[in-house]
């Protein structure tokens, strides 16, 4: 695992108990910041999502982290509610969740100030397509993959493992309040 990568991601590779997973996934991540126009560090301050306006300050790095962290503790508690009803693959959940944004390294440029934006290539690959092309690249399995391909809008066009479903609405539910939350007066 790269210094970069560590930086990133150190804390929560360690929860992938499979050593080929998890090396998998962090070749993944630098490849990913082999070819982005980003670099490691614009992730603690670019904002997480382009979609919910200009006053986003949650980074990138709080959002995802976030998000791995939300979707393990969802699959302590369904394994615990549901044992042997409704298996969660602990592992294949938490690479996914790491992976799940790994394209947006693509998708996502930045201008002279800073500030970040979506490439031609991240319009016609949103990160979706763009995370599972780079996972694959570094023989990630298709149940991992299957977890980038449909984290978001896209995937509701297929059906999703237990594991997406986890992913999909861990990131969701850290999304939808900041793009459509009902705004009261304090
Ligand atoms: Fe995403």
């Amino acid at each position: 695992m790269t210094e970069r990568v560590k930086k990133l991601w150190g804390e929560e590779l360690e929860w992938i108990e499979n050593q080929e997973l998890r090396e998998q996934v962090a070749a993944t991540w630098e490849l990913a910041l082999q070819k982005s126009k980003l670099d490691a560090m614009d992730l603690f301050n670019i904002p997480f999502t382009l979609l919910a306006g200009t006053d986003m300050q949650v980074s990138f790095m709080s959002h995802k982290r976030a998000v791995v962290h939300i979707a393990r503790e969802s699959g302590f508690k369904i394994i615990d509610f549901f044992g042997d009803d409704l298996p969660v693959n602990m592992d294949v959940l938490i690479a996914g969740a790491i992976l799940a944004d790994v394209g947006k390294l693509l998708e996502y440029e930045k201008d002279a100030d800073g500030k970040s934006y979506q490439g031609n290539y991240g319009k016609y690959l949103r990160h979706p397509f763009s995370g599972v092309s780079l996972a694959e690249q570094c023989n990630v399995p298709a149940e991992v993959c299957h977890i980038i391909a449909t984290h978001a809008g896209e995937g509701d066009m297929v059906k999703r493992t237990t594991e997406a479903y986890i992913v999909h609405h861990a990131d969701f539910m850290t999304f939808l309040p900041f793009k459509n939350g009902l705004k009261t007066s304090k």
